[in-house]
């Protein structure tokens, strides 16, 4: 029901508040990188792990029934459930984190049958936290203020004719090799690369180092599009609904499929526009990327 979707969203606000301290707190020790996983840029530090322990804990404890899946306790081989699932990632921009750079964030979100119904994202060094009920709209509360703006912000952005009017989000992951590495410095380049004598196929592109974050601000609409193939459910779980309370669209090469074991793990974000408008970008997108699918 609306309230237990409302209580489920009060308890991930709280949590998410408090591991945004625990983030804070850990500023002396921003550069103690507990392990790398696969190479240098996959990094996780010992506040990963104590954020989630802290997010697995207190879901836990107040939905014992409701299934928990993060990023650092993730089993290769596990899969999404119907059941109502809590989905964490501790540190969303892990890198960023590490080094100090500001952009970076907790991600909860509460998925039933695989959709996410409730999702939150906090970034604590900017008190920004965009919070989001399936149809109920997504905010943005501003922490340090206490001023809660309804996405996306208003006026809504000007029109979006194309990919040539875009600030384009893309990121980096931490593969670097093989296919996905391919096709992601392929699309890239293209995304880069004038179409026309002067132009570009999109105003610019941005990597900010947080794929939860790069899905809310395309929710807020200061970004237009997202896109990036290899991103994990803990990842876009939280922005996806905060995203599609505030009009916007995600596309994928794996519609409503969560499986986190999945290598193809590729999601287009578009902001609030018109449908002709965002179905224009997303038809270009699969342009871009031609026959090479996830
Ligand atoms: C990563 C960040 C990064 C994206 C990677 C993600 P993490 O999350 O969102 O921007 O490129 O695909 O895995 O590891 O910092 O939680």
């Amino acid at each position: 029901t609306e309230t237990d979707l409302k209580n489920a969203h009060d308890l991930l606000v709280d949590i998410a508040m408090d591991g945004g301290k625990m983030m804070l707190e850990a500023e002396h020790e921003f550069l103690i990188i507990a392990a790398t996983k696969n190479n240098t840029s996959d990094v996780v530090t010992k506040y990963d792990k104590q954020i989630e322990a802290m997010v697995e804990n207190r879901t836990r404890a107040a939905y014992p029934r409701f299934g928990f899946l993060g990023e650092e306790t993730f089993k290769h081989g596990t899969k999404l459930a119907d059941s109502p699932t809590f989905v964490c990632d501790p540190i969303d921009g892990t890198l960023n984190f590490s080094k100090g750079v500001p952009n970076c964030a907790i991600s909860l979100g509460l998925t039933l049958n695989k959709k996410t119904v409730v999702g939150v994202v906090y970034n604590p060094f900017r008190g920004d936290l965009y919070t989001a009920i399936k149809n109920q709209g997504s905010f943005l509360t501003k922490t340090m203020t206490g001023t809660k703006i309804k996405l996306p912000m208003q006026p809504v952005p000007p029109p979006m004719p194309d990919l040539n009017a875009c600030l384009v989000a893309v990121e980096w992951g931490n593969q670097r090799s093989g296919p996905n590495w391919a096709l992601r410095t392929d699309v890239h380049n293209k995304l880069l690369t004038s179409k026309t004598e002067g132009g570009a196929m999109c105003k610019s592109v941005r990597s900010n180092g947080s794929a939860a974050l790069d899905f809310c601000y395309v929710a807020q609409g200061i970004l237009d599009v997202f896109w990036e193939g290899g991103v994990w459910i803990w990842d876009v779980c939280a922005g996806w609904i905060i995203l599609e309370e505030a009009g916007g669209i995600v596309a994928s090469a794996n519609p409503g499929d969560w499986d986190p074991t999945l290598e193809g793990r590729l999601y287009f974000a578009v902001r609030n526009a018109k449908r002709e408008e965002q179905k224009a970008v997303v038809e270009e997108l699969w342009n871009i990327m031609g026959d090479r699918k996830f």
